[in-house]
C-alpha cells in the first residue's frame, strides 16, 4: 500500500491577546491510500485544525504535508486550489454548512463549478448530479428542495454527494455524524464505508467519540491538547490503550455496566491551558498516576509494541 497523506511535524499556533495557543503542536501521520485515519480527542483539543491544515485549508505555522510525496507546503496560492478536487472536506453541521438559499441540485453543482467542470455541459452536469444523489441517497425528487426541508441525516448525504462530486481521493471528515441521530449516524457510516469500498477513498475522520471510530478506522490517533498521545491499530488499542488519557476516553464511553463515578473520576484536575504551553506532559495535571518528572520533562511517542506509539514513558508501568 502507498503513502496518500503524510505530516511531519505538522503545527498551527493561534496569536491570542495571552499569547500563542498551540492548537497542533508537532503532528506527525501517515495515511495508506483506502485506509482511514481516526482521529479522536475531546472538544479543543485541535482535531478540527489539525484536518484543515492537512488540506491547507487553513495555513499550518510549521511543519510538512505530503500528499503522493507532493509537498504541499511548497506549493502557492493557486497550486493549492487545483488539490482541492483530489483533497476534501465532510463538515459535522450539515445545516450551517450548507447555504440555505441553494437547492439540492445547486449545492451538489457548486463544489465542479467553481472547479471548472463540466464547463458548458449541463447535460453532463445533470447526469452527474444525478449520479451523485443515487449514489449518497437522495431521491430523484429532492432535486430542487433546499436544505431545510430536509432532515439531519439527508443534508449530511448532500454534504458528502458535495464532497464527492469532484471525485477526490481524500477526504476529511469531521464530526460528520456527531449531530445526527444514533440510528441515523449509523447509516452515514455505512454509507462512507461503501463508498470507500466502491472508490478506494482515504478518509481521516474526526470525532470526539471512540465508539464511532471503532467501525471505521484502521489506524487510530489520539489527540491530547495539540498533541499526539498515542497512535496504534485499531484493534490493538481497543485491545491494549496504554496512554491514561486513552484508558480515560474508553472508560467514558457509555456502557451499561459501568459505574458512573469511574467516568467522573477521569475529568478530574486541572486543564492545563495550550496557550504558551508548558513542558512536560500536557495531560500530567488531570492523570491519576502523574509523578514529579511528568511535570519537567518533555514526553516523546515511544514504540511499545509494532505500529502502536504512546507518548507515556510510564506506560508499561502503569499498565504492567
Ligand atoms: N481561528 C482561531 N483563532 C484562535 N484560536 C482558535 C482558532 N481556531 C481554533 N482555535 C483554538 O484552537 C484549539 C483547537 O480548536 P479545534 O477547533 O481544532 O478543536 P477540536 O478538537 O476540533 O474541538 P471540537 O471537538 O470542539 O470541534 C481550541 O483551543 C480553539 O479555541
Ligand atoms: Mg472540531
Amino acid at each position: 500500500m502507498s503513502v496518500l497523506i503524510e505530516t511531519q511535524d505538522l503545527q498551527k499556533y493561534f496569536k491570542t491577546p495571552r499569547g500563542w495557543l498551540h492548537a497542533v503542536d508537532g503532528i506527525n501521520l501517515k495515511i495508506d491510500e483506502g485506509q482511514t485515519l481516526g482521529v479522536v480527542g475531546e472538544s479543543g483539543c485541535g482535531k478540527s485544525t489539525l484536518g484543515r491544515a492537512v488540506l491547507r485549508l487553513q495555513d499550518p505555522t510549521g511543519g510538512k504535508i505530503f500528499y503522493e510525496g507532493q509537498d504541499l507546503m511548497a506549493m502557492n496560492k493557486k497550486e493549492v486550489r487545483s488539490m482541492c478536487t483530489k483533497m476534501q472536506m465532510i463538515f459535522q453541521d450539515p445545516y450551517s454548512s450548507l447555504n440555505p438559499r441553494m437547492s439540492i441540485w445547486q449545492l451538489i453543482a457548486e463544489p465542479m463549478l467553481i472547479n471548472h467542470m463540466y464547463k458548458g455541459d449541463k447535460e453532463g452536469l445533470n447526469k452527474k448530479i444525478e449520479e451523485l444523489m443515487d449514489t449518497v441517497g437522495l431521491a430523484k425528487r429532492l432535486t430542487h428542495a433546499y436544505p431545510h426541508e430536509l432532515d439531519g441525516g439527508r443534508r449530511q448525504r448532500i454534504g458528502v454527494a458535495r464532497a464527492l462530486s469532484v471525485d477526490p481521493k481524500f477526504i476529511v471528515c469531521d464530526e460528520p455524524v456527531s449531530a445526527l441521530d444514533v440510528s441515523i449516524q449509523a447509516q452515514i457510516l455505512n454509507l462512507l464505508m461503501d463508498l470507500q469500498r466502491d472508490r478506494g477513498l482515504t478518509y481521516m475522520f474526526i470525532t470526539h467519540d471512540l465508539s464511532v471510530v471503532k467501525h471505521i478506522s484502521n489506524e487510530i490517533m489520539v489527540m491530547y491538547m495539540g498533541k499526539c498521545v498515542e497512535r496504534a491499530p485499531k484493534r490493538e488499542l481497543f485491545s491494549n490503550p496504554s496512554h491514561p488519557y486513552t484508558q480515560a476516553l474508553l472508560r467514558a464511553i457509555p456502557e451499561p455496566n459501568i459505574d458512573k463515578r469511574g467516568e467522573l473520576q477521569v475529568l478530574k484536575g486541572e486543564v492545563t491551558s495550550p496557550i504558551n504551553p508548558k513542558p512536560g506532559c500536557r495531560f500530567a495535571h488531570r492523570c491519576p498516576y502523574v509523578r514529579e518528572s511528568c511535570l519537567a520533562d518533555g514526553v516523546e511517542l515511544q514504540e511499545i509494541a509494532p505500529s502502536h506509539f504512546v507518548a507515556c514513558p510510564y506506560s508499561s508501568e502503569i499498565n504492567g
